[in-house]
């Protein structure tokens, strides 16, 4: 038969092979169910230390660490009955006792099995990092919340009574008092409504963290309207135009839509250049799957620096003689919009003007009801 009569071929695809096995980087062996390796290839040397004369006559189970045997006994039944093995992890002892984790694929043979590792080390130790890196971050962002939530409220009823002490001492008083006396007065009163500012945004910002939002279908234009019409005030003061496009409707929570347009609207109106008013662009557009909504202004712009920790808690730009605010509109903007499962960024140059650009994934199909394709 054909084995009796070897054909060059044959002895060239050997020869191959046998160049292959030896230069894996990956540990490859033929096993034997009686507990020693009977073909392996550099690698094992390589990669544990242990020498060729030692692999030869040392039972495999030996090198495998001691916690890890009992499992790896019976991952060899599992073999010795014929099944495959993928993703089998366990620890292997090096010769100089330090552990390496191998990640083990295995199939059955007749008189051996047949099994390929690969060091994983690296990558669990990664992982391992990764998970410890995302409890921590779980834990501090939990207690950013908490005292959020906490300090907003507890923050609340002091400054409540400060304010109201102020009124009334401006009311009844201010006439006893001379003009320095007054400024001090205005100076506090000012203080104590920055606070107040301060205290509402941090309440939003916990709501908004806390809270997951509950979508209803929102016409996008009324809720623009609705943003407008609060911020008139700041538009006339700033002179501003705002020129709204066509809007489409979106599957959102709307109180956390409107608070997201009014922070980046408000910002558009706000971070002009001192003597030019600003003109601003709300509008929208299709894409795979999302809505990409844009605040477009012609402002003072970003430098690339900032773009990215603007989003942060408490991160202002300049100081507060030159624009007023205390930092939390955008970091409510960017929960807002993780809570809706969308990213938010911006694209800017100092003196070019803004566009923070808003994608809203479509809200996730209820199951068994077919996706809606995407139009435009
Ligand atoms: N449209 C914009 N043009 C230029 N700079 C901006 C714009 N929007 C935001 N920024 C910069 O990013 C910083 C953070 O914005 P954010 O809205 O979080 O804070 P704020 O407007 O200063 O205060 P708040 O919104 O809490 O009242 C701003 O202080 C400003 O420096
Ligand atoms: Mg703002």
């Amino acid at each position: 038969m054909d084995r009796l009569h070897t054909s060059p071929q044959d002895s060239a695809d050997a020869g191959h092979l046998t160049r292959l096995f030896a230069m894996s980087p990956d540990l490859l062996a033929a096993a034997g169910f009686d507990g020693l390796l009977k073909s392996f290839n550099d690698a094992w040397e390589h990669q544990l230390g242990w020498p060729r004369a030692t692999l030869e006559v040392k039972p495999y189970l030996e090198i495998v660490h001691p916690d890890d045997r009992s499992e790896t006994e019976a991952q060899i039944a599992r073999l010795a009955q014929g099944e495959t093995i993928a993703e089998y992890v366990c620890r292997m002892v090096c010769a100089d006792g330090s552990i390496r984790w191998m990640a083990w694929s295995g199939g059955p043979g007749e008189e051996a099995f047949y099994i390929v590792g690969r060091d994983v080390s690296d990558r669990l130790a990664m992982e391992h990092e990764l998970a410890q890196r995302a409890d921590r971050l779980q834990g501090t962002n939990a207690e950013l919340q908490d005292f959020a939530h906490i300090a907003s409220h507890d923050l609340s009823e002091p400054l409540r009574m400060v304010a109201s002490f102020l009124g009334l001492l401006e009311r009844r008083n201010a006439e006893q008092l001379d003009e320095a006396g007054r400024e001090y007065l205005r100076q506090a009163s000012q203080g104590a409504q920055r606070m107040r500012h301060l205290i509402d945004d941090l309440l939003t910002y916990s709501r908004v963290a806390n809270e997951e939002p509950s979508r209803e279908q929102v016409d996008l234009r009324g809720l623009v309207d609705g943003v407008l019409a609060v911020l008139g005030p700041a538009i006339a003061e700033a002179s501003a135009t705002v020129e709204v496009g066509e809007l489409p409707t979106l599957e959102a929570e709307p109180a956390q839509l409107q608070q997201l347009l009014q922070n980046l609207i408000g910002n558009a109106v706000k971070f002009h250049a001192p003597g030019r008013p600003p003109t601003v662009r709300v509008g929208a557009r299709r894409t795979i799957g999302a809505t990409v909504v844009t605040v477009a202004d012609d402002g003072i712009g970003i430098d690339e620096a900032d773009q990215e920790r603007i989003f942060a808690m408490f991160t202002r730009l300049h100081g507060r003689d030159a624009y007023v605010g205390t930092g939390i509109g955008l970091a409510i903007c960017r929960r807002i919009v993780e809570r809706h499962g969308g990213q938010i960024y911006v694209e800017s140059a100092p003196g070019q003007g803004c566009a923070f650009h808003t994608l809203l994934p479509d809200a996730p199909a209820a199951p068994g009801t077919p996706r809606h394709t995407p139009a435009g």
